[in-house]
């Protein structure tokens, strides 16, 4: 593996799940693989968990790593050529990205989508940039269309808590304040479409996700009918992918809160988000706090799942 964006990338999903699990019984296991090596984390936008997981699995694998925050002491960097750069850009991503390759042997990327130019956000310009101009093994961090680490981690978390060998899971729109990419269900889509489960995603008219990503997955427009029999409920919000209204908000429908009341019509299910979330708008308080609640767990994957893409690039390129 030399890039790491979606599931295909991990060749057979099943196998990598199993490799993880592996990993997370003695997660120090393979610290020889990272010596001498530098992994270098940049950040275009805000982090908790990737922040952290990212770098606690490259120092589990003996990496030493390096966080960059790019709109955080280092120069304001331009994104397109042929800009002529007059306004408040020093830098253009073109030097930078070689310049920022000298100093380490892989490279993880968080630039989120912005929705002034769907073309730009869905031909993924910023993380191809660093894969062409850096020479390095590059993987997402989250990107603007995909965010493969979150899903893998999810995936994960399915196959520590399912109950039957093939469970209902449920991706569900959920309304949020402010207009999100939508990297986290393209990703959960991708990676359950290759995983051994009965995918249904629900959401309101209007907030269809890339056929790409989409593929075999049962749409269902009403949401109770979705949650029926459920065993995961994964929770998010995204803005609208369709033309013309990309990156728009077209609903705050709060009866698409997930409640008990919601989580009721469900094989008594789990609940997941991939975190940060916004309680009362995505999900009740008794619902993310009740036993059901995978959050932490999750989020403590985001650990395993980048331990297991990082291992995969190490073994293969150096
Ligand atoms: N889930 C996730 O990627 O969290 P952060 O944005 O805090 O990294």
């Amino acid at each position: 593996m030399r890039t790491f964006m979606t599931a295909s990338d991990l060749g057979d999903v099943n196998k990598a799940v199993q490799e993880a699990l592996e990993i997370k019984k003695n997660r120090y296991a393979y610290k020889h693989l990272g010596e001498n090596k530098t992994l270098l984390c940049v950040f275009f936008n805000n982090s908790l968990r990737t922040r952290l997981s990212t770098q606690k699995a490259g120092m589990n694998l003996g990496m030493n790593t390096i966080v960059l925050d790019v709109n955080q002491g280092a120069w304001k960097l331009e994104t397109e050529r042929g800009v002529i750069m007059d306004g408040d850009k020093s830098e253009h991503l073109l030097e930078a990205i070689p310049v920022m390759a000298q100093f380490c042997d892989v490279i993880g990327v968080r630039s989120f989508a912005n929705f002034e130019n769907k073309e730009f956000d869905y031909q993924e310009t910023i993380l191809n940039q660093f894969i062409k101009y850096s020479g390095k093994p590059v993987f997402s961090m989250e990107s603007a269309t995909v965010h493969p680490l979150q899903a893998f981690a999810d995936l994960i978390t399915i196959e520590e808590h399912k109950k039957v060998a093939r469970p209902k899971v449920v991706l569900t729109w959920a309304p949020h304040p402010k207009a999100l990419p939508q990297a986290v269900p393209n990703s959960f889509a991708d990676f359950m479409n290759e995983a051994d489960v009965d995918f249904v995603i629900t959401h309101p008219e209007g907030y269809d996700l890339d056929p790409k990503f989409v593929r075999g997955a049962k749409v269902v427009y009403n949401q109770d009918e979705a949650l029926k029999d459920a065993d995961f409920v994964y929770a998010k919000n995204w803005s609208a992918y369709i033309d013309p209204n990309y990156g728009k908000i077209l609903s705050k429908d709060m009866s698409w809160t997930v409640s008990a009341e919601k989580m009721a019509l469900t094989n008594n299910a789990h609940f997941m988000h991939c975190l940060p979330v916004r309680r009362n708008m995505i999900v009740t308080d008794d619902v993310i706090e009740s036993p059901q609640s995978l959050v932490i767990p999750e989020a403590a994957n985001r650990e395993i799942s980048c331990e297991t893409v990082l291992k995969r690039i190490l073994e293969d390129n150096f």
